[in-house]
């Protein structure tokens, strides 16, 4: 008789703790454009850049947004002004690159 609750409650256990470890590990592109510093450069909402010379963000593809990110971070893009975001593109992943690409189109 107690067997049973026993098992669908371990199975519960094990069904949330898989969704609560794919969220934590997902990057979350809005996150990680507060947490990375892009905001200080880009405006909280990605089209109000603190200098007229850096970009405004929001809207543009996501393949075309993460091409310039990887190229920035690269080197194979270096304009006059990419040398200011290249240092903070040490810290971020492929897979960041692309959760951020992903968040920036949609804005
Ligand atoms: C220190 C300021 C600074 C920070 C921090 C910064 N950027 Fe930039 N970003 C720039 C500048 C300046 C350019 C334009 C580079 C150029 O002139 O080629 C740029 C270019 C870009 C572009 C290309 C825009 C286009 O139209 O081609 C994207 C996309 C971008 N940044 C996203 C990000 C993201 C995402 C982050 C956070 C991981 C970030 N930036 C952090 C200053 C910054």
């Amino acid at each position: 008789m107690i067997k049973k609750p026993m098992k669908s409650t371990l199975l519960l256990t094990a069904c949330l703790s898989l969704l609560m470890a794919s969220s934590a590990f997902a990057a979350d592109g809005k996150e990680l454009y507060n947490t990375k510093g892009c905001a200080g450069c880009h405006g909280a909402d990605a089209k109000t850049p603190v200098a007229p010379l850096y970009p405004k963000i929001a809207g543009q593809s996501k393949e075309y947004i993460e091409q310039q990110i990887k190229d920035i971070k690269s080197g194979a893009r270096s304009n006059g002004q990419s040398a200011a975001m290249k240092a903070v593109l040490v810290s971020v992943t492929d897979d960041e690159i692309t959760a951020l690409a992903d968040y920036l189109s949609g804005l």
